[in-house]
């Protein structure tokens, strides 16, 4: 039989094949060709579909070139001989090829199987947990001292009316002090009723407070504020703070002294001394600015390494936050009896508060939220 390198691609004649049995020997050939490229293959997807693609495709696969080359051109006294040995190397191709995908995927998976399979013995992967921000800590630990001693926390809301965030605090329109406190009103489409902002305080809680409930009254209100105050180390237009409240038959001006003192030196400890100084807001009278000593230089005002001490510039005190005793004017908006009832309220800024605290000597690196910062505060 002459012999060609790739005999599908020339026709039965051009090879010279023209009996049948020529026919029979030329497809044991190429089924014997086919059986020894499957047995050099190992079985996996890869190798199934080059198989596949070299014997069964569609376009220049094998049998396609056995169908045109060898099948349509062939005499009639040969197409039956041709069309069934070509059945037969199909069948024949296609359960070999199926067997190899099977035994491909068995691998697979025995591979997969290995590779997710459970050494105890190595050390686990450790996932950092996240924690509180050291504001919500702080918020925490004054929200611990004030329950300690009566108080309830109440929450209201960061959006307000002109009338919650000012004129109910005595605040009317005109007043200097907005000046400080102007804020971000929002921008309210045409129609809706009345300005609405952003509110630049926690002390419009006190007048929901009071509007719900009779005295006695004992509340802290933690919340966000917001100022249009320009960023710098101590500054920024959204800050935090906790207002408290306490209203009752005869609260004095010692039960308020005496509770900021007690607040004071829970949260910087015993040696920590505390003054007042006269100040002023609307909505308290008499109105106090409350001071504690240095915690950093002990109230010396002279540094640790020596020289002035750069946080209390030398005073050996440090602001902490404005008080006083409820304005009689505000317990008209509420419908409280001013001759019935006294109070105080006082309204810390958290953020400076955790500054003093811990140290920190720029107020932006709260909102930053770079975890070299906040992973100092477990
Ligand atoms: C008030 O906001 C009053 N509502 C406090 C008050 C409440 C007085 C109840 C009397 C009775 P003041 O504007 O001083 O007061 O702000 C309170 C604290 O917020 C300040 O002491 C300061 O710690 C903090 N603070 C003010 N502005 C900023 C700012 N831009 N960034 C960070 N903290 C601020």
């Amino acid at each position: 039989m002459p012999t060609v390198d790739n005999p599908t691609e020339k026709t039965l004649s051009a090879i010279g094949i023209n009996d049948p049995i020529a026919v029979a020997e030329l497809f044991a050939r190429e089924r014997l060709r086919y059986d020894q490229q499957l047995a050099a293959k190992v079985p996996d997807e890869a190798n199934y579909t080059l198989m596949k693609n070299a014997w069964l495709g569609r376009k220049s696969g094998v049998l396609t070139l056995i169908t045109e080359n060898w099948l349509k051109p062939a005499p009639p006294a040969l197409k039956p001989i041709v069309g069934q040995s070509l059945n037969e190397l199909k069948r024949h191709i296609e359960s070999s090829l199926e067997s190899l995908r099977v035994a491909g995927e068995k691998s697979f998976e025995g591979v997969a199987a290995a590779r997710e399979k459970i050494d105890l013995s190595l050390p686990g992967v450790i996932r950092s947990i996240g924690t509180h921000h050291l504001i919500r800590q702080v918020f925490q630990e004054i929200e611990d001292i004030f329950f300690s001693i009566g108080f309830s926390v109440v929450e209201g809301p960061e959006i307000e009316t002109p009338y919650y965030n000012f004129e109910a605090l005595n605040i009317p329109e005109h007043h200097p002090v907005r000046d400080d406190m102007d804020t971000f009103y929002m921008e309210l489409p045409k129609g809706a009723p009345g300005p609405l902002l952003l509110r630049t305080h926690t002390s419009p809680v006190q007048i929901h407070t009071m509007e719900k409930r009779q005295p006695p009254v004992r509340v802290i209100v933690p919340g966000k504020v917001y100022r249009r105050d320009n960023p710098d180390a101590t500054h920024s237009f959204m800050f935090h703070q906790i207002e408290g409240l306490a209203v009752d038959a005869d609260i004095t001006f010692c039960d308020f002294t005496g509770t900021i003192d007690y607040f004071v030196k829970q949260f910087f400890g015993e040696g920590v001394k505390t003054r007042f100084r006269p100040s002023y807001f609307p909505f308290t009278e008499p109105s106090v600015e409350f001071d504690a000593s240095c915690v950093f230089c002990g109230g010396s005002g002279t540094a640790k390494t020596g020289g002035t001490c750069g946080k209390c510039k030398g005073s050996g005190w440090i602001e902490l936050f404005g008080a006083g005793m409820v304005d009689p004017a505000v317990y008209g908006f509420v419908n409280y009896d001013p001759k019935k009832v006294s109070g105080f309220a006082f309204g810390i800024g958290i953020d400076r508060l955790a500054m003093l605290k811990y140290g920190i000597d720029d107020i932006q690196v709260f909102f930053q939220n770079d975890v070299r910062f906040l992973k100092q505060f477990p």
